[in-house]
């Protein structure tokens, strides 16, 4: 079932990237990203994950980690990581990434900024092949009260239908864990050129971070789980 190939395939990515983790020197303190891979990677290394301290980019990830008897800490108590792991919902050819289904983008950000290696597991649906993001809306969090501000602002640009993000357990605009808006852009083209992309959304009033992940600033490594193999990208 295509189903069960893609829960293999997120397995078999997590297991290579624990592998990659043994071979990383001094390694202290790994970042732990958020969403259902990284899940399946916390599970497939506990063992290893046991021995380091880890922080997390989500209070999902803190209670998934915890409940596992990993050592979380707060973020606020570290100033760099060794290593930082985490899920993506698009990658191109070039790397470059669309992240935040989950809603955690700004928190994952900030720890691949702090990271000095950054690997990402995907299952195969993820990995694009192609030079540029189209697939998957980039979510964008802004601050609550800019919502009609930056609504009106993106659709000046012309390059995304954006669709503000609404959820279960509560009616109206999801709120995220930093007490924020989402928004989701559905690009209307190809993005050719995401860093470009992104640094424009963020120079918009009330933009506090964008899912676009590009790969020269974000990305070392992406490791591609396939149901009997893994494919490893290094960003050159
Ligand atoms: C969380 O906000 C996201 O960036 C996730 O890392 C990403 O959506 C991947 O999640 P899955 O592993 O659940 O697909």
């Amino acid at each position: 079932m295509v189903e069960d190939d893609v829960e293999l395939s997120k397995v078999i990515a997590g297991e290579k990237a624990c592998e990659l983790l043994t071979s990383i020197s001094e390694l202290k303190v790994i970042g732990i990203g958020t969403g259902s891979t990284v899940k399946k990677f916390i599970e497939t290394c506990l063992h290893f994950l046991k021995k380091h301290k880890a922080v997390a980019s989500s209070p999902d990830t803190v209670i998934f980690a915890k409940e596992h008897g990993i050592h979380v800490l707060d973020p606020l108590t570290v100033d760099e990581l060794d290593a930082y792991v985490d899920g993506a919902d698009e990658v191109s050819s070039k790397l470059d990434m669309v992240k935040g289904r989950g809603g955690a983008l700004l928190r994952e950000k900030t720890l691949a900024y702090m990271s000095r290696n950054r690997i990402y597991i995907v299952d195969y649906t993820k990995y694009t092949g192609k030079e540029y993001l189209y697939a998957k809306p980039i979510p964008v969090e802004i601050a609550p009260m800019t919502l009609n501000y930056v609504l009106r602002a993106i659709e000046r640009i012309g390059l995304f239908e954006p669709i503000i993000r609404t959820g279960g357990g509560k009616d109206g605009p999801v709120i995220t864990d930093n007490g924020n808006y989402i928004i989701d852009l559905k690009p209307l083209k190809p993005l050719l050129n995401p860093r470009e992309v992104h640094y424009e959304l963020k120079s918009l009033h009330g933009v506090i971070e964008t899912g676009l992940f590009p790969s020269e600033e974000l990305v070392d490594t992406v490791i591609v789980g396939y149901p009997g193999k893994a494919t490893i990208f290094h960003r050159k």
